[in-house]
């Protein structure tokens, strides 16, 4: 596990999920929305540029079914069409999809530079799936990585890109509906931030169970919902600090839980379903430049970038599904940024990565 202790250091300190208040306790401090109308900033609002909603050309999405692109839009902003018991929170527009990019990035660095945690041996991969693979970067890497193997990434919204290696593939699925791969088919299987999607982690592992062949693995990396810090900087009187409690509070409303991390819902799905071997491990990921370690300093740096990139397209639907108004929800946001680019406050969130095999 040399490796994984490399990511440990880059990433350090290692910690196991501390004694943390429950998703109803955590929601319980949320400060309405008319505090950050009340509180407005008093130095202009460092909001980011808007730059323009993306659309689909036809010509390369003639293959896709029609209903696929039957998007819905909010306040402006893109969002994913019905797809069987779909729901998630994220925009689909370009915005958002340069936000994945740079996080995947961002991922990756966290991890140094490895794609995945199990023990995986080339050449014996043979068939391996992404399960809301987004913008499909991690996949592309990692049919890269592995040319000998077959590698599909699925997802609800057809954002992938067209040249991509030519052992992998895209298709439109619901990972929340019973999966309609053939048992025992996959050597690996792999999902990353699927937090805030996926009702029941129960079930979702239980159908990775199946489709994986004895001896395979299945592996799944999730992040904290909340922003953290050390030193007190982060209070539940900030923007950054109130970021956990909206989303706390929003899954109420969608029963698709944000705090699945510090629920531990990757490891009990895992051990209920039948894995074996499992491991884990969790890393801080900072926000900002304020850490002194020049690793952590561009984590920071990166983590910013995936934030500026598009603030609006993470929270806008559970802000509105609680509730709040566009200006509300746009306050809110100014106070955000203008938080995060002050460099005072030293926020972080957790990552847990968890990896286990199916018995042969
Ligand atoms: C935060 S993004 C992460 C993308 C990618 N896994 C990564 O780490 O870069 C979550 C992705 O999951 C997809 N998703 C959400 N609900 C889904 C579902 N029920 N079935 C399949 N994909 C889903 C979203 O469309 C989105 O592309």
């Amino acid at each position: 596990m040399a490796d994984n202790k490399a990511a440990e250091k880059a990433s350090s300190p290692r910690r196991k999920s501390p004694a943390s208040p429950t998703p109803e306790e955590e929601a319980a401090g949320i400060l309405p929305p008319q505090h950050w109308v009340e509180t407005a900033p008093s130095e202009g609002d460092d909001g980011d540029a808007e730059s323009a909603i993306g659309t689909l050309d036809p010509s390369s999405t003639a293959s896709i079914s029609c209903s696929i692109l039957k998007y819905r839009t909010l306040h402006g902003r893109r969002y994913h069409s019905e797809v069987g018991n779909a729901e998630y929170w994220g925009a689909n527009d370009e915005r958002q999809s340069e936000s994945m990019d740079i996080n995947h990035h961002t991922m990756t660095l966290a991890c140094d530079g490895k794609l995945y945690q199990a023990p995986l041996e080339k050449g014996k991969v043979r068939k391996a799936l992404d399960v809301g693979t987004g913008t499909g970067l991690w996949a592309i890497d990692f049919a890269d990585e592995f040319p000998e193997a077959e590698v599909i990434g699925t997802d609800i919204s057809p954002i992938q890109p067209g040249w991509v290696p030519p052992n992998l593939k895209f298709e439109i699925e619901d990972c929340t509906l019973p999966w309609t791969f053939a048992p025992n088919s996959f050597d690996y299987i792999h999902m990353r931030w699927l937090i805030g999607s996926i009702p029941d982690w129960s079930q979702l592992l239980a159908e990775a169970y199946k489709a994986c062949r004895p001896g395979g693995w299945v592996e799944s990396l999730e992040p904290e919902c909340k922003f953290e810090s050390d030193d007190d900087t982060v209070t539940d009187h900030t923007a950054v600090g109130q970021w956990g409690k909206i989303f706390a509070e929003g899954q109420k409303k969608t029963g698709r839980p944000f705090t699945v991390v510090r629920e531990d819902l990757q490891r009990k799905g895992m051990e209920e379903a039948g894995f074996v071997d499992i491991q884990e491990f969790e890393f801080k990921l900072p926000a900002g430049t304020w850490p002194k370690d020049p690793k952590m300093k561009e984590l920071g740096q990166l983590t910013q970038m995936v934030m500026e990139a598009d603030t609006e397209g993470y929270v806008l639907f559970i802000a509105n599904t609680l509730g709040w108004s566009r200006d509300e929800i746009q306050v809110y946001l100014a106070h955000f940024r203008r938080e995060a680019r002050q460099g005072k406050l030293h926020p972080y969130y957790r990552q847990k990565v968890i990896w286990g095999r199916k018995p042969e």
